[in-house]
């Protein structure tokens, strides 16, 4: 395809002069530049003669950005997803970036570039656009943007380094802030290149020996199905991160790595929301089995197992150590008004209220187990889906009338709506069993009628 469209390219320069007003995506150059135009060595650039020519074509060092998500480091085989950034308003823009070996900054590869969405596409060198791997003879890789991508001036893809150290890897970019009038005149130029080096390789992981995997919202040494995990060690990540900017399937899927780490309960992939050196929160696979199930933790440094016991329901109503108050642990439940229920004043820079009788209060809970419709894990949940297992509710010695289901718009958060019963004064004990398992929190909540 691109062969016959350089040819069209050249035909369509020497006839541009005579059908200017011909509407640009007949000709298409936003759908993706020839390949070798990043300005990496060997290459040319989009400034280069008959093309985006213009004052300052192409300026260096700004203009456009590309983030790695671990800086400038790699990590052998550790999968990452790159953004480019062209930083310069305009009406359309573009781009073309290439990784190339310390050893080889013209000709070499460095890595795998993969499109992980329609806005971004991966050229080999041959011009053809690259599908599962490019031509040995010619195998360098360009990501550029599609026809669709030429809209906006941020990219996302996918680069995985090559499966062993090899030193030093250059990235070159080059980015086209264009003014959108169809033609290659009036455009802005911009490249960059970085050095990446190596990650240190990281030391192994390590999962504590005591308690090292507790159930969310103080939900102690429990596992179901889908529901929320902290696990506790050492060398667990480089630096604490969470998912921000890493969902997929147009938002509404949690990724399963974050940095090249990931967790495997059951040998099924986890959730991942948090990272950090000691700490990794993960929500559960809704698929694994019951009894003892192994949780694994992979990183760039290796691998660390322990196992848990999962059972099919663990609930856990929401709190936290700072509702802890005078030995007492006060739920952190909400009135309708997202104001929490509990005396005023239980906890400094937060507002709180006592619940009265027919107050209806909602309770954010983990270890629902299995819904209906069923609801898979690391996905955001859309729709009514309800536990399988009965809930029940009692504040003091009687039943809250309750209505259970997943929260819509959360990933496995269960939302449970109390109705107070008319019960005495005071902070009265709260409980929440499914399927008669009980969460076993001992947690309090504060009635005033
Ligand atoms: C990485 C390098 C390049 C990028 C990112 C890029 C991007 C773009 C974009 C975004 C447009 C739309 C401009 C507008 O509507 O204002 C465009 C148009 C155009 N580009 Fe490029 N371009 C690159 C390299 C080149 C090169 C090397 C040539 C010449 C061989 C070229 C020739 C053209 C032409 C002739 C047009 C007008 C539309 C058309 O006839 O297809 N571009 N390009």
């Amino acid at each position: 395809m691109k062969e016959i469209k350089h040819k069209r390219l050249i035909l369509c320069g020497r006839i541009a002069a005579v059908l200017a007003v011909v509407p640009i995506l007949m000709l298409g150059h936003p759908d993706g530049p020839d390949p070798r135009n990043t300005g990496a060595p060997g290459d040319k650039t989009c400034a280069q003669a008959s093309c985006h020519v213009g004052p300052g074509n192409p300026t260096a060092g700004s203009g456009v950005e590309i983030s790695f998500p671990g800086g400038l480091t790699y990590s052998p085989g550790v999968k990452q997803t790159i953004t480019v950034r062209v930083t310069e308003s305009a009406n359309r823009f573009g781009f073309q970036a290439t990784a190339r070996p310390g050893s080889n900054l013209s000709n070499g590869q460095a890595g795998d570039f993969t499109a992980t969405d329609e806005r971004v596409q991966v050229l080999c060198e041959d011009g053809r656009v690259k599908t599962s791997a490019c031509n040995s003879a010619a195998p360098v890789q360009f990501a550029e943007q599609t026809l669709a991508g030429s809209a906006a001036n941020t990219w996302s893809f996918d680069w995985t380094p090559p499966a062993t150290d090899v030193g030093t890897i250059n990235f070159y970019v080059a980015g086209n802030a264009a003014n959108g009038n169809g033609t290659n005149a009036g455009d802005r130029i911009f490249t960059r290149s970085y050095t990446l080096t190596p990650a240190a390789s990281a030391p192994p992981p390590g999962i504590r020996a005591e308690q090292p995997v507790l159930q969310a919202f103080l939900g102690g040494q429990r596992l179901s199905p889908g529901t929320w995990l902290e696990i506790y060690g050492s060398n667990l990540a480089t630096a604490n991160k969470d998912w921000g900017g890493l969902f997929t399937e147009n938002n509404t899927k949690a990724p399963s790595s974050i940095d090249g780490v990931s967790v495997a309960i059951d040998g099924k992939p986890a959730a991942m929301y948090f990272i950090s050196p000691n700490q990794i929160n993960v929500q559960a696979p809704d698929t694994i089995g019951l009894g003892p199930v192994s949780v694994e933790v992979t990183t760039p440094g290796g691998k660390a197992t322990t196992t848990a016991t999962a059972t099919a329901v663990s609930p856990a109503m929401l709190t936290t150590p700072a509702f802890k108050v005078n030995g007492k642990q006060y739920i952190a439940a909400l009135h309708q008004d997202r104001v929490f229920v509990g005396p005023a004043g239980l906890i400094a820079g937060a507002s709180f209220r006592p619940a009265k009788p027919g107050d209806i209060v909602t309770i954010y809970t983990v270890g629902c187990g299995a819904t209906e419709p069923a609801s898979p894990s690391g996905v955001v949940v859309a729709g009514l889906r309800t536990p399988k297992a009965a809930a029940r509710v009692t504040i003091g010695q009687a039943t809250a009338q309750a209505a259970v289901a997943l929260s819509p718009g959360s990933i496995g958060l269960c939302q449970v709506n109390a109705t107070i019963p008319n019960v005495s004064n005071g902070d009265q004990p709260i409980e929440l069993t499914l399927d008669g398992s009980p969460t076993g929190q001992g947690l309090f909540i504060t009635v005033q009628q």
